[in-house]
Order: C-alpha cells, then sequence, then structure tokens
C-alpha cells in the first residue's frame, strides 16, 4: 500500500474519530435523489462504529459561499445516512464551536453524529488554520474518507491533516488502490477512452493520457475537433474550431511518446440533436455540411471493441456519443458491454469516473461490472490530468 495509513493502522477504540466524508449529493424536494455516495461512504462509518469509536461525521454539501443557506443543510443526509446505516445519526447544527461540541461530548463509544456543512462558514474553502484547528479539537484522530473532495485544498481536506494522526477510510484506499492499478502500475497494453464535448475542458488530460496509455481511444463531441483538424468536415456538428492547432499538437504528442491515437473512422448522423432524429451512418470523410455527428458509427464500435481485446487494462472517462437520447447511446452502450463482458472474463481490468461517465454506464447497465466505478467527478479527472491531490498529498505527508 501507499505511504499512508490506513483504518487498519490506528486504534480507535473508545477515541473520536473526524471523518471526512463526501456527501455532496443529489437532492430534490429535500429528498436524497442517488444515495450512491451515502451508501460508499457508511463502510468507514461503520467499521469505525463497531471498532467502539465516537465518529464525528464532517461534509460539505452544495456551495453555500460561507452562508447558512437553508437548502443546503446536511440535515437531510444525516436522515438519510441513519437509514444505511440501520442506526441513529446525532447531529449538530453546526460544524464547529458550543453546538458541535455538546453533540460531540454526547456520543458514547460506538456512535455517530453528523455535523452540519463545513462550507456554512468561508474559512472552509479558505483552508483556514484557525477553523482547522476548531475541527481538530473535536477528534482525537483524523480520518479521510472523501477522494472527491480531494482536488479541494480546504480546511476539512488539507489543514486539519497537519493537526491530528490521520488515516485514510475505506473508501479513499478503494479509490487509490484502483487508480493506482489503472494508472501508475497498470497491466499493458492500457486504453483509455475519452469522451465528452470538449477538447478545451480536457486539454491537461490529453496532454497526460498521450504520454502514459498505449491506446487512446476518443469519442464524443471532441473527436469532431480532431476530425476537423485532420481536414476533415464535420458539418453542422460540435465542433471547436479554434481548437485545431491544439489538437494538432496533442496528435503529434502521440505520435512521439508511441500512443495509438484512434479516432472514428464512420459516424451517426442526423439532421438535429433529438431523440429519434432521423439518422444515417456515413464514412467521417463524408458527413454532409447539413448534418451533425451525434455517435461513433457501428464499424468504429467493432474496431473499437477488437483493440480492447488486445488490452489489459481501460480507463474510461466520458461517453463516445450522445447517449442521453436515443438511438446515440449505441456506441456509448456497445463498447461499455463489451467492457464489461471482457472485466466479467477476468482480461481486463476496467477503472471509470468523472462527470457523465458514471450516468452512461448506469444507462448501459455494466456499473456493477467494472472493475472500478470512482464516486469522483471533478478529482477524477485531476487525477487522470496528473495533477498531485491536495487532500491525498496531506495524508501522505
Ligand atoms: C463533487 O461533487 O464534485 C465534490 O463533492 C466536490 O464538490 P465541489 O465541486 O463543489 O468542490
Ligand atoms: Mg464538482
Amino acid at each position: 500500500m501507499a505511504n499512508f495509513k490506513t483504518l487498519d493502522d490506528i486504534d480507535v477504540k473508545g477515541k473520536r474519530v473526524v471523518v471526512r466524508s463526501d456527501l455532496n449529493v443529489p437532492m430534490k424536494d429535500g429528498k436524497v435523489t442517488d444515495a450512491t455516495r451515502i451508501e460508499r461512504s457508511a463502510e468507514t462509518i461503520r467499521e469505525l462504529m463497531e471498532k467502539g469509536a465516537k465518529v464525528v461525521v464532517v461534509s460539505h454539501f452544495g456551495r453555500p459561499k460561507g452562508e447558512r443557506v437553508a437548502e443546503m443543510s446536511l440535515k437531510p443526509v444525516a436522515d438519510a445516512l441513519a437509514v444505511v446505516l440501520g442506526k441513529p445519526v446525532a447531529f449538530a447544527d453546526d460544524c464547529v464551536g458550543p453546538a458541535a461540541k455538546t453533540v460531540v461530548n454526547a456520543l458514547v463509544d460506538g456512535e455517530v453524529a453528523m455535523l452540519e456543512n463545513l462550507r456554512y462558514h468561508k474559512a472552509e474553502e479558505k483552508n483556514d488554520p484557525d477553523f482547522a484547528r476548531q475541527l481538530a479539537e473535536l477528534g482525537d484522530i483524523y480520518v479521510n474518507d472523501a477522494f472527491s473532495t480531494a482536488h479541494r485544498a480546504h480546511a476539512s481536506t488539507e489543514a486539519i491533516a497537519q493537526l491530528l494522526p490521520n488515516a485514510a477510510g475505506r473508501l479513499m484506499q478503494a479509490e487509490l488502490v484502483a487508480l493506482g492499478k489503472a494508472l501508475e502500475h497498470p497491466a499493458k497494453p492500457v486504453a483509455a477512452i475519452v469522451g465528452g464535448a470538449k477538447v478545451s475542458t480536457k486539454l491537461d488530460l490529453l496532454g497526460n493520457m498521450v504520454s502514459k496509455v498505449d491506446v487512446l481511444i476518443i469519442g464524443g463531441g471532441m473527436a469532431n475537433t480532431f476530425l476537423y483538424a485532420q481536414g476533415k468536415d464535420v458539418g453542422k456538428s460540435l465542433c471547436e474550431k479554434d481548437m485545431a492547432d491544439t489538437a494538432r499538437e496533442i496528435l503529434a504528442k502521440a505520435e512521439a511518446a508511441g500512443c495509438t491515437f484512434i479516432l472514428p473512422t464512420d459516424a451517426v448522423i442526423a439532421g438535429e440533436f433529438a431523440a429519434n432524429a432521423d439518422n444515417s451512418v456515413v464514412s467521417v470523410d463524408a458527413v454532409p455540411a447539413d448534418q451533425m455527428i451525434l455517435d461513433v458509427g457501428p464499424a468504429s464500435v467493432e474496431a473499437l471493441k477488437a483493440k480492447l481485446t488486445e488490452c489489459k487494462t481501460l480507463v474510461w472517462n466520458g461517453p463516445l456519443g450522445a447517449f442521453e437520447i436515443t438511438p446515440f447511446d449505441a456506441a456509448t452502450n456497445a463498447v461499455a458491454q463489451a467492457a464489461a463482458a471482457l472485466t466479467n472474463t477476468g482480461a481486463l481490468l476496467t477503472v471509470a469516473g468523472g462527470g457523465d461517465t458514471v450516468g452512461a454506464l448506469a444507462h448501459a447497465g455494466v456499473v456493477d461490472q467494472f472493475s472500478y466505478v470512482s464516486t469522483a467527478g471533478g478529482a477524477f479527472l485531476e487525477w487522470l490530468e496528473g495533477k498531485d491531490l491536495p487532500g491525498v498529498a496531506a495524508l501522505k505527508r
């Protein structure tokens, strides 16, 4: 294991353990609509409770920017956590000060409390040492289980780690192990699928990928920009024409690094971005001026499936086509299912994460079949960019 502690290395019995979870969950009308992050965070909390710790869970929720925005209270999330744990969760309506201290002091061994939204205090996002000290006063040990917030250098993810003995929680540990297997010491050849709308938002990511992976497969709107950069006419397709030079630089960098760069050779096109729009399949050399590319074509899908059988590791970020509207979800579904089938036989290690990706894999019905699906959006992307994540770095120190 890497150079940080885990729950195996710390003695928590009778200790107050401040756990930084990421319980920033989707919510509608005061109800949690997707409990994935709560369920995945519960493992650490449950283990600490079973080991006789007094567990103090802290998290941010939304972006209240230092104001007490009522809709961004963590109280409904505490109630949802209680359901997942099957145990009561005490709640303090502030994460520092007397309200927090009263609730924490009332805990007996094996019990859990959740504190109100960290971002009700501006000092949290400022990585303020005094605010971190107030949080640290609530615990004897600090456990960071929030990989998906590790790209933020905030008081609860960075500064506090300097003040208490610390360890990674089980979810943080699982994320780091999975990501390590995918890019740091992977079984080769390694392929990456990078999709999504824009080259401009994934420049650093693409730059890092070409130097790390053997095969880079491009899909989504950003593939159009690369095709355009190669001199092809992409019609009405989403395309960042001003990124053509940059796209050519990335292609050159891939070639120099010996990275096989795969763009679609055929495409599913339609006259408008709409579900069930009239569509046809053409070569990427023959996209009519009044049509737009909405998905990777069937010949390209077959080529990608064949390519994956030659690889041992796959990192996936971003859909291949407009998966949210049928039938333009076909390529994403087919390649995701092929990757899942190879995972099932043990031939391929598959790691996915970031933004739309989990939604696309869920739509394809394969989330449970991938080797690892990250709970992280922005943090997963920054990790793909090769950046040091402050929350992870703080644990290592
Ligand atoms: C996320 O949902 O991506 C994390 O919880 C981080 O949230 P943030 O982007 O508001 O910092
Ligand atoms: Mg985010």
